[in-house]
């Protein structure tokens, strides 16, 4: 636990000198995932900052950063540990004709563990943030392998016992809700919907990641965006592609934002034909056939 931490305001302001602009909610969320000692279930559409959030609470609290990137086929052997069989296997050759018994003990110990990140966010001696990014793309049967990480910060390997956390991680886990995660595993966690930014946000977004960028340009951009993701799209532009966008406008040198900047610069905010000719059509911007 992080004990300067008394109000979310606290959060918002250690956030925000790492860089990270909090809403009230993230701010809120992440103040009780502190106090409680609970994991944080970051969900919310691409590039909205749930990736970014874990990292600033990172810096912002001076901890190591522990992240386990989940994929499609994710197994135990890489989320918690496993056991370094080649190791293993020369020590059975060097030990030929010893007794099993005395062996066994030995070729499952600590010096032949090879710790995942899961494990290693439980055993590390300095305090932590754990980020498990991208948990709905790993199977729903895989995602019990987390839940006693989430419960009780604990990992039990059977040849060595039960392992508690030394000092508890702050624990951040993420999904772009491509599907529904288990009952279990969001019982176990504070739920953060993490949302687009407000005009208000975004702007700050941009000045404070593009230190370069003038303030009037920052907002012009940020109403644009805003204005653009009322539309239905097929994908809605991120504040990755926003922050993209006033980076694509500073190296062309242009300083306002009009109909014909954004026609021709669009395709840095939406990345579908459909999309750039239904923003188009919105804003009755040139578009090559006219
Ligand atoms: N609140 C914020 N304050 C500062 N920067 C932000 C904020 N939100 C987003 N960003 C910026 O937007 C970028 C995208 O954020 P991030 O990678 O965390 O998105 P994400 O929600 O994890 O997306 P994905 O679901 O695609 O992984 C980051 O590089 C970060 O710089
Ligand atoms: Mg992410």
């Amino acid at each position: 636990m992080t004990g300067e931490w008394t109000t979310p305001q606290d959060v918002a302001s250690a956030l925000e000198s790492v860089g990270y602009l909090a809403d009230a909610r993230i701010a809120q969320v992440a103040f009780l995932a502190n106090a409680l000692s609970k994991p944080i279930l970051a969900e919310g559409p691409a590039g909205v900052g749930k990736t970014a959030l874990a990292l600033a609470l990172a810096e912002a609290t001076g901890r190591r950063l522990v992240r386990l990137q989940c994929y499609e086929g994710l197994d135990e052997a890489k989320a918690l540990y496993e056991w370094d069989y080649h190791k293993q296997l020369l020590r059975l050759q060097s030990e030929e004709g010893a007794a099993w018994d005395e062996i066994e003990g030995d070729i499952f110990s600590e010096s032949f563990l090879l710790t995942r990140p899961l494990l290693e966010a439980i055993r590390s001696k300095e305090p932590v943030v754990l980020l498990i990014d991208e948990v709905d793309r790993v199977e729903v049967e895989t995602e019990a392998l987390l839940l006693e990480v989430l419960d009780t910060y604990q990992v039990t390997v059977p040849e060595l016992g039960t392992m508690t956390a030394v000092t508890t991680p702050i624990v951040v886990l993420t999904s772009n809700n491509t599907r529904e995660l288990s009952e279990a595993l969001k019982r176990r966690c504070l739920y953060l919907y993490v949302p687009y930014p407000s005009i208000e946000r975004e702007r700050a977004i941009l000045v404070s990641r593009i230190p370069d960028l003038p303030e009037k340009l920052a907002d012009k951009i940020a109403r644009t965006v805003s204005a653009i993701r009322q539309l239905p799209l097929r994908k809605a532009p991120s504040v990755s592609e926003t922050i993209d966008w006033a980076r694509t406008l500073i190296a062309l040198g242009i300083e306002d934002v009009n109909d014909e900047v954004t026609s021709d610069t669009i395709n840095v905010l939406l990345k579908y034909q459909v999309d750039i000719d239904r923003a188009a059509k919105e804003f009755s911007l040139d578009t090559p056939d006219g």
